[in-house]
């Protein structure tokens, strides 16, 4: 028989050893025009990010960021604007020379988005910038950083224009949510693809930029003691809360028509679901990976109007305390009809029906102004068949796999060991990978991610039509249902709280 030895060295394998970054392909030339430039959007992350970027070294030398917005300033006084934002923002690789470096690369253009004559003057402006380039290929890309209800607006005159026709180079980013139910996504991704290819349409959804949530694919599929205990047969429910502390903000207007359902439902919520539930893509390419997250989104069985009643909730937070500080309720926000019925919480039971998830609950649940701010999935697993221990004194807990996506990340099993001593006690112990402890390296925000993997032609973080079009198909009869049957008892919890206790 061979003899086993035990080799430390074997041990070296869990040591990170990243490959060389730098050594990736730097970015194309590109000109960047965002509509929306001086949004909060586009002061909190997208500058911020694009300087880190650029300080990173990880943009090519010929780049131009033009920001359209409706204000009337020059390009200095956007740049002094821009210049505040980053240094808020860019933590920790503020930098003044650099910042100042950066600011050169930096447009501002004076724009009406709903006057058509204003386009033809918008493209002589790319046009000049493009001018003051020595490369020659032109690699736009337009950052739709506006209210949902301009952006038809906006690609309709851009196609009137003929700014983007025939341009392979050309591309868009479009915020989410892509449209304001199935139809209107529809309707929009039509208008679009008169000017895009789809291959050329970035549906931004920045959760989907998070480390820990791709993570949760290398996880899955990486190792292999994962994948035969992934089914039906072994996991007993999955749990996916999207919990923040913040209220909405200041964008009162916005939430009005969005609530909670399209703000982060429809997208985060099932997109982290769809990435626990899928089936292993054929390859790690952009349309395999989005083939397989479609298939699993379109198992999801068809809610019900009882299913709603019996395993749904909408919540709206009314005044209370979070983080010691008394805050209003929803009601009292600005640009909030003192009597909305818009939802700022939800939870709900699904079902996968496919040969893997049949009768597994998926529940999910998301709101505003709860007890904290906390993104995890967990996966419960059954009770072990034998119920050998923990008869006596102690409870057996079942394991529970969690992806712990903020705000710390970290992937947590709970796992079941003897407790020392005679007695022959089960204990529940955790298991932590701690990101922040194995990886010093500054992680890029979503952003930075999704910016640079747009201006690379990478589309396997950004939403596919069919993917955006099933997800609607998903909430949509929710947010019907409830308007129809407007809940009577809102504001139904306290801000602070951990929702409405229907849900409970
Ligand atoms: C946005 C929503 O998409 O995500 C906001 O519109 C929400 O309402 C935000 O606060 C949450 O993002 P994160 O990355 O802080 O979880």
């Amino acid at each position: 028989m061979v003899e086993f030895k035990f080799d430390p060295a074997m041990l070296k394998i869990i040591r990170p050893e990243p490959c060389d970054e730098s050594q990736v392909e730097k970015v194309s030339p590109f000109v960047l025009v965002i509509f929306g430039g001086t949004g909060d959007l586009s002061r909190k992350k997208l500058l911020p990010s694009l300087y880190n970027l650029f300080a990173e070294a990880k943009l090519v030398d010929e780049f131009s960021v033009l920001s359209v917005g409706s204000r009337q300033i020059t390009d200095e006084e956007y740049r002094s604007m821009a210049l505040a934002s980053i240094r808020e923002n860019s933590n920790p690789l503020y930098d003044d020379q650099k910042a100042n470096d950066f600011l050169k690369h930096l447009y501002y253009h004076s724009h009406d988005l709903n006057q058509a004559g204003h386009y033809g003057e918008l493209c002589d402006r790319i046009s000049a910038i493009y001018a003051s380039h020595t490369h020659e290929v032109k690699h736009t890309i337009y950052y739709l950083a506006v209210h949902p209800d301009m952006v038809p607006e906006v690609i309709e005159r851009l196609r009137k224009v003929e700014l983007c026709q025939n341009a392979p180079n050309s591309k868009v980013i479009i915020e989410k949510p892509f449209g304001h139910n199935r139809a209107s996504a529809i309707a929009l991704n039509k208008q679009l693809t008169k000017v895009f290819d789809e291959d050329q349409i970035y549906r931004m959804d920045h959760y989907l930029g998070k480390d820990t949530v791709q993570n949760i694919l290398f996880f899955r599929f990486g190792n292999s003691i994962l994948e035969p205990l992934w089914n039906r047969n072994y996991i007993d429910h999955v749990t996916i809360t999207v919990a923040e502390d913040i209220g909405i903000e200041s964008r009162g207007k916005l939430y009005e028509q969005s609530g909670i359902m399209r703000d982060v439902v429809q997208n985060h919520a099932l997109q982290l679901l769809s990435l626990i539930a899928m089936e292993p893509p054929v390859g790690f390419e952009a349309e395999y990976i989005r083939d397989e997250k479609v298939n699993v989104l379109r198992h999801i069985r068809p809610v019900t109007d009882d299913h709603i009643q019996q395993f749904m909730t909408a919540g709206q937070y009314g005044q209370g305390v979070v983080n010691g500080q008394n805050v209003p309720g929803y009601r009292q926000e600005a640009n909030v009809a003192p009597d909305s019925k818009i939802p700022t919480y939800f939870a709900g039971k699904f079902f996968i029906d496919n040969g893997r998830w049949v009768d597994v609950p998926f529940y999910i649940r998301a709101g505003k102004r709860l007890a904290s701010r906390e993104t995890e999935i967990s996966v419960h697993f059954k009770f072990p068949p034998l119920h050998l221990f923990g008869n006596q004194c102690r409870e057996l807990e079942p394991n529970v796999l969690s992806f712990r996506i903020q705000p710390e990340e970290k992937i947590c099993w709970q796992l079941n060991i003897k407790r020392p001593g005679i007695l022959n006690q089960p204990q529940t112990v955790p298991m932590i990978f701690d990101y922040d402890a194995m990886f010093k390296d500054r992680r890029l925000p979503p952003y930075e991610r999704l910016l640079i993997d747009c201006i690379r032609g990478d589309a396997m973080l950004f939403a596919r039509q069919d993917e955006v079009e099933v997800m609607w198909s998903i909430v949509d009869p929710i947010i019907q249902y409830w308007n129809k049957n407007v809940p009577q008892d809102f504001p139904n919890y306290q801000s602070g709280t951990w929702g409405p206790k229907s849900s409970m």
